[in-house]
C-alpha cells in the first residue's frame, strides 16, 4: 500500500513539475514498501541516494525558475528547499548507523506533499497572475 494514494491533488499544472514530483513521491513510496518488507540498509540507503539526487535536480531547476519569473519569495522558497536537502541527508547518515523508521519516511512525504501543495502552488498562482496581467 503505497504511502501516497493518489497524486491528482498534487497536481501544479506545469507539467515538467508535476513530473519531477511524481518521481520524488514515486521512489518515497518505493522505499516505504522496502522498508516494510524488511529491505537491507544497503537498499535503504540506495533509496535515500537516488532520492537525493532527484530532489537536487528538482530543487535547482525550479529555483532557477523562479528566478527567471522574478519570485518575490525566491529566498525564501529557497531556502525551505535547502532544509529538506539537509534532511535527506541526515537520514542517509542515520541509515548507515541505524535501521531507520517508517515513521520517517512518513515524514519525508507529509514534507514534500506539504511543499507541493502550500509553497509550489504559490508560485503558480503568482505567476498566473503575472500572466494575466500581461493579457
Ligand atoms: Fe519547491
Ligand atoms: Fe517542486
Amino acid at each position: 500500500m503505497p504511502l501516497v494514494k493518489s497524486f491528482n491533488k498534487y497536481l501544479i499544472g506545469i507539467d515538467r513539475y508535476d513530473e519531477h514530483h511524481k518521481k520524488l513521491i514515486d521512489i518515497i513510496n518505493e522505499l516505504y514498501d522496502e522498508l516494510l518488507k524488511g529491505a537491507s540498509k544497503h537498499v535503504i540507503i540506495s533509496y535515500l541516494e537516488k532520492l537525493d539526487l532527484y530532489t537536487k535536480i528538482h530543487f535547482q531547476e525550479e529555483e532557477d525558475f523562479l528566478l527567471k519569473i522574478n519570485y518575490p519569495k525566491y529566498d525564501e522558497h529557497k531556502e525551505i528547499h535547502q532544509v529538506f536537502i539537509e534532511q535527506i541527508s541526515s537520514l542517509k547518515t542515520k541509515a548507515e548507523s541505524e535501521l531507520i523508521g517508517k515513521e520517517l519516511i512518513k515524514y519525508l512525504v507529509t514534507w514534500l506533499t506539504k511543499h507541493i501543495f502550500e509553497s509550489d502552488r504559490e508560485y503558480v498562482g503568482f505567476l498566473n497572475m503575472k500572466e494575466k496581467g500581461r493579457r
